[in-house]
C-alpha cells in the first residue's frame, strides 16, 4: 500500500523554520514510498472558532475542504512552533474547526481516529519548542490519533539549516528523516492488523 500523509505546519511565516523541518521529516517518508500532501494552514483563512458563527453560517467551506483532506489521508505529520510554551493558535484553530461534524453528519473525531501521527518542532531557543510538541501530541491523542514515539525538537534552529535545505549536522538530519520513515512503517503495520 502507498501510505498517504497529510503534512502541515503551525506557522504561516514565509521563512518558517518549522516548515523547513517538516520538509526534511517528510523526505524520510517519501524515501520509503509514501505520498505526502503539504498544506499551508493560513491559506484556509479560517475565523477563530466561534460556536455562534457555526450556528449562524454553518461550517465554512474551507473547513469542508480540510475535512476532506483529513478523511483521505492515513497519517499526519505536524510541525508545531512554540508560542509562549504551547502550540500556535493557528494550529489549534484549524484542528478545532476540523473536529466539527462532517458534511455527512459524522463526528469530526472520525477524521482523526486511528490516524497515525508524528510531531516535530523547531525554535531558535535551546529547547527547540519541545513544550509545543508535548501539548500538540496531547491534543492529537485526545482526538483519537495514534502518536508514534519518534519526534524531534530542533533547538538553535536559525543556525541549523544548510544552504541545500537539509540540516548542517548529518546525524541530526538523519534523525529528523527517521521521523518520517517511522511514520510510514507504523502506519503500514497498523493497517495490516
Ligand atoms: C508570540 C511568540 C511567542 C514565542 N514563544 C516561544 C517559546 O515559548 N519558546 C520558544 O522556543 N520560542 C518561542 N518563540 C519563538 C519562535 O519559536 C520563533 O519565532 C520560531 O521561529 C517560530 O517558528 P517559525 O520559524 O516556524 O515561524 C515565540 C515567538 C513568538 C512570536
Amino acid at each position: 500500500m502507498t501510505v498517504k500523509i497529510l503534512a502541515f505546519c503551525g506557522s504561516s511565516r514565509s521563512a518558517s523554520l518549522n516548515r523547513k523541518l517538516l520538509e526534511i521529516a517528510a523526505s524520510g517518508a517519501t524515501a520509503d514510498g509514501a505520498e505526502v500532501t503539504f498544506i499551508a494552514l493560513a491559506d484556509y483563512r479560517l475565523p477563530i472558532y466561534d460556536a455562534d458563527i457555526e450556528l449562524e453560517h454553518g461550517v465554512p467551506e474551507q473547513v469542508r475542504a480540510l475535512q476532506e483532506l483529513f478523511a483521505t489521508h492515513d497519517a499526519l505529520l505536524v510541525a508545531s512552533p512554540e508560542h509562549n510554551g504551547g502550540y500556535t493558535a493557528l494550529l489549534k484553530n484549524v484542528l478545532d474547526w476540523v473536529s466539527r461534524p462532517t458534511a455527512a453528519g459524522k463526528p469530526g473525531l472520525t477524521l482523526f481516529a486511528g490516524k497515525v501521527a508524528a510531531v516535530v518542532s523547531a525554535s531558535p531557543g535551546p529547547m527547540g519548542g519541545v513544550r509545543a510538541t508535548l501539548g500538540m501530541r496531547g491534543v492529537l491523542e485526545k482526538l483519537g490519533a495514534i502518536l508514534i514515539p519518534q519526534g524531534f525538537s530542533l533547538g538553535s534552529a536559525h543556525q541549523a539549516f544548510a544552504e541545500h535545505g537539509g540540516l548542517a549536522d548529518e546525524n541530526t538530519d538523519a534523525e529528523v528523516r527517521r521521523v518520517g520513515f517511522s511514520l510510514v512503517r507504523v502506519t503500514k503495520q497498523l493497517v495490516t492488523i
